[in-house]
């Protein structure tokens, strides 16, 4: 099968690429590498995929238009995995602009390239943060999620809205999968992991909001690519039992459309991930305690029943496991 990806040079694109690629699909990368963070991290992960076969590249913006039919005109994915965003919550507040271009203008970029090359399915990523100011836990996709508390979540929100509409105008089955907080190897450099670890080697102190209180659905990677690449299996259709009346978010009776959360169903408080962190380490942190930060949800708990039932699986690997895969990929990529 030929999967068209998008963001295989960031995090978890190209995990998913490579285990794509391991059972024998082929896949055409999309990314344009972009500076939101070290761009020779990107480079570093393009570059153990471009020496794979079945992998071709193109190094584009989603927001160009023209790029991405041409992506679409020449390589006729059967199936689309979009990952490629503008991620992170508080970069927006002195890059608006960006998260539009490329979540919701990139966005809609993939759906019309779906859209006129009868593309079988596409996956895209959503995020927990959509549930915003939402408060019964765990967080369910069968609850309404309106209440926002960033341009990053109304922006993946308007995702999925968009998806609605093309799955139904124009019948492109859709799934959305609300990732929560992901970490491992090859992860990102503005996530708390990351931040923590070079700090902590550093001898530095890192700085820990909310006092460590706060509780996360902390999601290894593994687990998050094990979805997609389910969820890529399971084309979903419209949902019989549906209704209008009481309309449940998460399916649809008028569009062949699917939201999944991805996440573990045991938060962890924050200063036990760092706990967690330090024994890997062999080494304590210096924490500055602050306060929440604006546009941070106190906690975060994945209700994945939907997944279990339907796709067959759930997220299992535990911090302490994930945590030292991380430290040891870090240590060896480094060199520390
Ligand atoms: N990592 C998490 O905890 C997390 C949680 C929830 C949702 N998500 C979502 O999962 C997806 C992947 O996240 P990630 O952590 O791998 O992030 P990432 O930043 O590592 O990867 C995104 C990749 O997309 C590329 N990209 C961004 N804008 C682009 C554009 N306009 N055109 C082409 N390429 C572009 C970037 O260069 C990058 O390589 C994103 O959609 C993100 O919003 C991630």
């Amino acid at each position: 099968m030929k999967v068209l990806v998008t963001g295989t040079a960031g995090f978890i694109g190209s995990h998913v690429a490579q285990v794509l690629l391991a059972r024998g699909d082929e896949v055409v990368g999309f990314d344009n590498l972009n500076d939101y963070y070290d761009v020779s991290l990107k480079q570093a992960r393009l570059a153990r995929l471009l020496d794979k076969p079945g992998y071709t590249h193109i190094s584009a913006d989603l927001a160009d238009r023209a790029a991405v039919e041409e992506a679409f005109a020449t390589h006729r994915p059967a199936r689309v995995v979009n990952l490629a965003a503008q991620a992170g919550v508080r970069y927006a507040a002195e890059n608006p602009h960006v998260y539009v271009q490329s979540n919701v203008t990139g966005f809609l970029h993939v759906l019309e390239g779906c859209r006129h090359h009868d593309v079988q399915h596409l996956v895209y990523a959503s995020t927990s943060s959509v549930y915003g100011a939402n408060r019964a836990m765990p967080f369910s996709e069968h609850a309404p999620a309106e209440h926002p508390l960033t341009l990053y979540a109304a922006t993946k929100k308007a995702n999925e809205q968009m998806a609605h509409s093309y799955a139904h105008l124009y019948g492109i089955p859709c799934t959305g999968l609300r990732f929560f907080t992901v970490y491992g190897p090859w992860g990102r450099p503005d996530m708390a992991l990351f931040l923590f670890t070079r700090a902590i080697l550093e001898g530095k102190p890192i700085k820990v909001f909310n006092h460590g209180h706060h509780k996360r659905s902390f999601t290894y990677v593994d687990d998050i690519v094990e979805g997609v690449v389910r969820t890529l299996d399971r084309v979903p259709g419209k949902d019989p039992d549906w209704s209008g009346q009481h309309p449940d978010p998460a399916t649809s009776g008028v569009a062949p459309y699917r939201l999944y959360n991805i996440g573990n169903e045991q938060p962890v408080e924050l200063l036990r991930y760092i706990e967690v962190l330090e024994d890997c380490l062999g080494r304590k942190a210096v924490m500055e305690m602050l306060p929440l930060q604006a546009g941070d949800v106190p906690d975060t708990e994945a209700d994945v029943s939907d997944l279990i039932a339907n796709v067959g699986y759930r997220p299992v690997v535990p911090v302490e496991e994930g945590v030292a895969n991380f430290v040891r990929w870090y240590r060896g990529y480094y060199g520390v």
